[in-house]
């Protein structure tokens, strides 16, 4: 895999605690890797994926282990839409509560299910963020990521020693 052009976070939330981490990933990791774009889901179907972007969904859940509502589409898009996604590399940061044993965080579960379904590759572990740890979702975010574009970047062809 070529080094990718920039890190694309698709964030899927309900009251914005995805969006603030996503947001805190763009300042706190800026020096990884540029430039870094954050986007709501909204709107967006499978061919998001059709770039060359590292990709990171930061989502939460809802209901009961749902994706956000501003998710829906482009889950539902990789179901109904497939298509090889082999080129794709992605992490996964899945927002939950462990006041919801049964679905916890099932909203990044699931997008990490449909996605490697289309053949899309995970780099390292999805970190699941529990809402009822007393942790603070941005800043374990911040430190997930640089931990996770280390290994994404040391596995890309070109990357910088
Ligand atoms: C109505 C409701 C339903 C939820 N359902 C789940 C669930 O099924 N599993 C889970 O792990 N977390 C669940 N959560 C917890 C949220 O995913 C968690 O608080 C998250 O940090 C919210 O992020 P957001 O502000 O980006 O939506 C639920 C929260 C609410 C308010």
């Amino acid at each position: 895999m070529n080094r990718p052009a920039q890190l694309l976070i698709l964030v899927g939330t309900m009251t914005q605690t995805a969006q603030h981490v996503a947001q805190a990933i763009e300042m706190g990791c800026a020096d990884l890797i540029s430039p870094i774009e954050v986007r709501l889901m909204d709107e967006l179907d499978v061919r998001i994926f059709d770039g060359d972007a590292l990709y990171l969904l930061c989502t939460s859940t809802t209901g009961s282990g749902d994706v956000p509502d501003n998710a829906r589409a482009l889950y539902e898009s990789l179901g109904n839409e497939p298509r090889y996604l082999g080129h794709v590399r992605y992490g996964v940061i899945a927002l939950g509560d462990s006041c919801y044993p049964q679905t916890f965080c099932n909203g990044g579960l699931r997008f990490d299910e449909r996605l490697a379904d289309l053949g899309a590759i995970r780099i390292g572990d999805l970190l699941q963020h529990d809402a009822s740890d007393g942790s603070e979702a941005e800043l374990a975010g911040v430190v997930w990521c640089r931990e996770w574009l280390a290994q994404a970047l040391h596995t890309s062809k070109g990357a910088k020693a």
